[in-house]
This record gives C-alpha cells, structure tokens and sequence, in this order.
C-alpha cells in the first residue's frame, strides 16, 4: 500500500462509487468520481474485476491512487465468481442474480477492510441495475446516493411505472399512448423499451425496477442531466423524491483532471488525422454505443447507404459482445469509400464530436452519446435500439430538435431499414434549411451545458449541495 495512502490521507472523507458494467455506466461515474476527489475526498471507485481489467488494459495498468485536486481517488476491483470467459456472463437471467450474490458479500468486504484499517466510508454512491448496494449501506449504516445515468424523462417513466400512477401498454393494450405529468406525450413505442410487456429482457425490467422499489434507501439521486434541458420534468420529480440534476458531467471541467479515463476497451489514436483532413461540417460520426451491434443485413444497408450519399464518415465498427449480432463489413466497401472513410474499432469520443469536420452523429441514443453529442453542438440521426434509446430519440428529434429520425427502435431486429432511407437522412442532416436549424438548436444546447457546469449555474450548484451534505461526516 502506497505511504501517501496509509498516513496523510487519513483526514479525507471516503466516498465509494460501486459502478454496474458497460460503458455507459463506468463512464458518468467515474466522472463523478473524478468530480468529488477534486473537491477533497478520497473516492474509491470499485467494479467487478471485469470492467478492472479492461479499464487496466485501456489505461496501461492504473495506479493505486491518482491525486485529483485536492483529493485522491482510487480502484478496487472484486471478484464476481465467474471466470471472464464463462458464456453464463451474457445470460442476463442468470447472471444479475448471481453478481447480487457475490457483489453483496464482495463490497460488504471492502467497506469493512477500509472500517479496520482507519478509512471508514462515509457515503456509498451507485448506479442504476445494481440496486442491492441501497441494501449494503443500509445494513452498515452508511449514507446511499444513487447516480441516475439516464435522462429525469426515463427517470420518471420507471417512477410512474413502478409506483402504478400512470397507464402503461399491457399485454392485452399493447399500443397505447403514455401521458406522463410534465411530458410530451409518448407512443408506446416511446417509453423506455425494458417496459413494454412485449420486451426480450424482463431480467433488465426487474433490475431496473428493483432500484424503484429501494428508492426510500438513498438521500439523494443525482441525475446525470441539466435543469434548463429537462426542466418541466425535473421541477415535476423533485417534487417527489429526491433528485439533483448535476450533469452533464463529462463538460465539467474537474471530471478530466484525473488521468485516469473509465475507457474499456483502448481508443485507437489516429482518427483525428483524418477528421482534420477533412472539411468543416463534412463527415458523418458513426457509433452505437459499447453494448448493441447490427446484423449484417443492416451493416450492408449502412454501408451502401454511405457510399450512395457521398458523405465522409468515420465509423466505429466495434467487435461484438457475446450473444450479439456477428456481422463485417461488406467486401470491398472500404476500397469504395477510399479517403472519404474511415472505419476503426474505438475512438475517444468526446474528441471527435469535438471535431470541427462533424457534421452529425449517427447513434443508437445511449445517454451518455445523447448528451455528449447534444452539448457538443453536434446534431444528430437517431436509430435507437432498446431501454432509454427510443425515449432519448423522441426527445432529440421532436422536443430538443436536434436530430434526424432513421429508426423507431428495433429491439425485436426484425425491421432493417434501407440504404435509401439511410442515404434520405444523411442529406437531411448534412444539406439544406433543415441541417442548419438542427445545427442551430444543438449549439444552443451547448452553450446551456457549458452555462449549467460553469461556477454557478444550476449543476454547479447541485454539486456544491451534495458535497457539502458529504462533508457532514
Ligand atoms: C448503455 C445503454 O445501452 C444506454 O442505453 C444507456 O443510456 C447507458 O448505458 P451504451 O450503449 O454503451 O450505454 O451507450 P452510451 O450511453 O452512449 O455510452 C457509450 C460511451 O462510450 C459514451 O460515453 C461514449 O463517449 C463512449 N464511446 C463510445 C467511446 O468513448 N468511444 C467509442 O468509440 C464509442
């Protein structure tokens, strides 16, 4: 153990962060980690040895404590009881139980070693699909946060569902409409995915629902949002329990003051070459997040679909997770594109959207990817897949209007949709009166963003609220 950590550390209130996997987990709380130990905790950020490895990997090793500002944060990575290449990983149904098992008995482990050594924790923060940590700080004592990672809009539709105060599609109404209180009203293809009764992942609905059911448990739930993005929802909510709006915290300055990135598989480096080859406005940014993949009959549409626009593109063709759809590239489609594209496995995202040559995203409508893309002045083409992606593209394209709509969601994968369909909404986003006022609004919402972090604005003062209730050892 580093002396630094064992003797003058001692003073700093210690926060734990328990992080699900996936990226887009890992991601707004390891800024959020980032974010408190530059205010002077000592944060330990923990996962299952998975997401350690591969952070490991991304990272070139990590070091056992990284000074952030005037605190420390550190890893701690446990064991979840399956060996990384056991196929029972991917099957949900078994899987979220047995990580509660292990997970429970594992961050118990780590909260009581840091008690005996003299670091007491003083908060444990979590988030969504791992409710069962609510449970841990509860048994022990310790205060619970919860970092909500998707919208206040999602964040309501599970309340209302969870709490049956709205009406919501069922097995013999399958197809009607949700009225939500302080929302646009959302068809029922609309609403987060994982609840419409006709969902192929009821073991995602339990677990998300399972933080519902322990939302007595935490004092606060921190949503990885703005006030001015959603703010009719949000005055709505924190009515009724107990929500803070302290996003989006990959624009806050002190969440990049680490080196340590939450990165899980390695960016390749040569991407922004390219992108500065390139025009202003020019190339279509192409990603779908760390978790959904396309069949190869929808890589063959999107693919012709570029070449017929005669768009520039960099696209991140990722390798699939186990249990997803396999697919490559069509033969020689990269020979087609010649210098006009450029195809590569991972990329830091954050540095490409904030690339003058993109001209707007293609995405699945992860949150993280909305709001990245949102508060980096990018417009977007919406094909969202599942969960919150077919809400978060409701949302972009017809109330913050910033985007093109390609897709309705697909989480069934039956529908693929055509070259010709792909080719009309890269036009759309790219050329004429339409891509001007989507490029418009998107750079209103960035400036909004860069207002609501800035000393402050609305999340900084949400942030200073939280941190100062931690400081109250
Ligand atoms: C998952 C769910 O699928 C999503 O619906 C939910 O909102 C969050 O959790 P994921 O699919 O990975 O997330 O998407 P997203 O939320 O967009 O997160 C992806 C993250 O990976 C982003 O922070 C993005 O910047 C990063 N990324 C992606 C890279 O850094 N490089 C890439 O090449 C692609």
């Amino acid at each position: 153990m580093s002396p630094v950590y064992q003797d003058s550390k001692k003073d700093l209130v210690h926060i734990l962060l328990v992080s699900f996997i996936g990226q887009g987990h890992v991601n707004p709380l390891l800024r959020l980690g980032n974010l408190l130990a530059s205010s002077g905790f000592l944060v330990t950020f923990s996962s299952c040895s998975e997401v350690g490895n591969s952070m490991r990997k991304a990272n070139n090793n990590i070091d056992e404590l990284v000074p952030v500002g005037d605190g420390m944060i550190r890893f701690e990575f446990f064991d979840d009881g399956l060996p990384e290449s056991d196929p029972r990983r991917h099957d949900l149904d078994f899987y979220m139980p047995h990580l509660e098992l292990h997970g429970k008995e594992a961050v118990t482990g780590i909260v009581k070693k840091h008690e005996k050594e003299g670091r007491p924790v003083s908060c444990i923060i979590n988030n969504p699909f791992i409710p069962w940590v609510s449970d841990i700080a509860e048994a022990l004592s310790i205060r619970n946060a919860v970092l909500w990672v998707q919208s206040c809009a999602c964040f309501s539709a599970y309340y209302h569902y969870h709490n049956k105060l709205s009406q919501f599609p069922s097995e013999s109404e399958p197809e009607i409409d949700v009225q939500l209180p302080s929302m646009p009203l959302l068809k029922h293809d609309e609403i987060p995915s994982f609840l419409h009764p006709s969902t192929p992942y009821p073991a995602l609905r339990r677990t998300i629902l399972a933080q519902f059911k322990n939302l007595s448990k935490p004092f606060c739930v921190l949503v990885e949002t703005f006030q001015e993005l959603e703010s009719e929802v949000i005055d709505y909510m924190s009515k009724l329990c107990p929500i803070k709006a302290i996003g989006p915290l990959f624009k806050n300055p002190k969440s990049q003051l680490s080196n340590i990135q939450g990165d899980c598989l390695k960016p390749v480096d040569d991407c922004i070459d390219f992108l500065n080859s390139k025009s202003p406005s020019s190339v279509v940014y192409i990603s779908f997040g760390s978790v959904i993949s396309m069949n190869q009959k929808q890589t063959n549409e999107l693919a012709q679909g570029l070449l017929n626009s005669g768009v520039s593109f960099l696209w991140v063709f990722r390798p699939p997770l186990p249990g997803f759809d396999v697919a490559v590239l069509p033969e020689k489609f990269l020979e087609a594109a010649g210098d006009k594209g450029k195809v590569v496995q991972w990329c830091s995202q954050k540095q490409v959207l904030a690339s003058p040559a993109v001209a707007c995203f293609l995405t699945h409508c992860g949150w993280n990817s909305t709001l990245e893309a949102l508060t980096t002045g990018v417009p977007v083409i919406t094909y969202p897949a599942w969960g919150d992606q077919v809400t978060n593209a409701k949302f972009l394209v017809d109330v913050l209007k910033v985007g093109v709509r390609l897709s309705r969601g697909n989480q069934s994968k039956k529908n693929v949709i055509s070259r010709d369909d792909i080719e009309k909404s890269l036009r759309e986003a790219t050329i004429g009166e339409n891509a001007a006022e989507i490029k418009r609004n998107a750079l209103k919402w960035k400036e909004a963003a860069e207002d609501a972090v800035a000393e402050g604005g609305s999340s900084d003062r949400n942030l200073k609220e939280f941190v100062d209730k931690l400081m109250m050892n």
